[in-house]
């Protein structure tokens, strides 16, 4: 049973990820600093698989640390690396954090990856490297723009260390998923979303509103050039994004990747309005949403969604859930968490 590093696995992306690869049999060992999480997603991942993942409280900026950690798990067949800040307000207010945290960490893990015996990565990155792209929807051959925020640059300039690094040691297989917009939780509702202070993203604004943690949202303008002038995204279920993660991860242990650095657009190739998220948060809660209009906000780009052929057709890979799905099992997460 191969032993897979989730660096951030006790995050939101994270821990829906460890949940798949224990669901496909491998053995799976957590390292997460605790600053964005808590141990009890440990408890909800157990309490879904059955199965405790190894869990080592570790500060990834501790190199040290991160040798060390490596010299006791020389078994480790791959690396599934989330562990970053993701806050792209708070990576303009504070960039030293973001460049320190999201790449000095990655430096670390990369360079003891470099030592073992099966070197295989997959990195998680994100749309925002493609700033407002000319085309959509968007394929993974649309330029990398200049990043709108700090956070958007780490993973820019993750993933050309990675290619560097791949360039000179080809030994090391290295896949990085361009997220587009994770949302929901597991069907469980033993895991999910937890934003920390007042959310940032649409979805969890949106069910804290619902469950009267918030007043009413805030829709970022309603004056753009879409259908109904507000922004579009790609939606993706959290739990389709984690199985990408799985297949991608299987990909590099069967050698069936065609170049040892590859990326891929992880979404669900359908783009949504803001008001259609809330139109479905609505039709699945039976609930009427409190919101008013208010101006843009910076940075946001007019849409993204994504050309998903690449991931269907090479990666095998291809989203199963709607947004209703989605928006669902959001709500039934706030719930469950707010005990309503
Ligand atoms: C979506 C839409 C907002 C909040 C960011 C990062 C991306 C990834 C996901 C980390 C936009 C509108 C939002 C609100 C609103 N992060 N909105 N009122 O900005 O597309 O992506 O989060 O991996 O890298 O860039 O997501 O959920 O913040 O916004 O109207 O209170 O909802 O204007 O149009 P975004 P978001």
């Amino acid at each position: 049973m191969h032993k897979i590093l989730v660096t951030g696995g006790l995050g939101f992306i994270g821990s829906h990820t460890v949940v798949e690869l224990q669901n496909k049999g491998f053995e799976v060992v957590i390292i997460d600093d605790l600053s964005n999480s808590t141990i009890k997603v440990l408890e909800g991942i157990t309490a879904i698989t059955g199965k405790a993942p190894i869990f080592e409280k570790l500060d990834l900026k501790e190199k040290n640390k991160v040798e060390a950690f490596f010299k006791n798990h020389q078994d480790i067949a791959g690396v599934i690396h989330f562990a970053a800040s993701k806050a792209v307000g708070e990576s303009v207010e504070n960039p030293l954090l973001y460049y320190e945290n999201n790449i000095n960490t990655l430096v670390y893990v990369l360079k003891s990856l470099s030592k073992l015996e099966t070197k295989n990565f997959i990195f998680s990155s994100s749309c925002t490297v493609y700033g407002q792209a000319d085309k959509m929807p968007i394929t993974e051959n649309a330029p990398v723009k200049l990043a709108e925020s700090p956070y958007g640059n780490t993973k820019q300039i993750g993933e050309e260390i990675i290619k560097d690094t791949c360039k000179i040691t080809p030994e090391l297989s290295a896949i990085s998923l361009r997220y587009f917009n994770p949302i929901g939780a597991h069907a469980s509702a033993k895991i999910g979303e937890l934003p920390i202070g007042v959310p940032q993203n649409l979805v969890p604004f949106i069910t804290q509103t619902a469950a009267g943690l918030r007043k009413e949202l805030s829709v970022f303008g309603n004056d753009y050039p879409t259908s109904d002038g507000t922004c579009i995204r790609d939606y993706i279920h959290v739990v389709d994004l984690a199985k990408a993660h799985v297949v991608a991860l299987q990909r590099l242990l069967h050698n069936k990747n065609t170049n040892n650095y590859e990326t891929f657009n992880i979404g669900t190739g359908k783009g949504s309005t803001v008001l259609e998220v809330i139109k479905s948060f609505e039709k699945v809660s039976g609930k009427q949403l409190n919101y008013k209009f208010a101006p843009r906000r910076e940075g946001d780009v007019i849409q993204a969604y994504a050309d998903t052929t690449k991931a269907n057709n090479e990666l095998g890979w291809k989203a199963d859930s709607s947004l209703d799905d989605a928006m669902l099992s959001a709500w039934n997460w706030e719930k469950q968490i707010r005990n309503i």
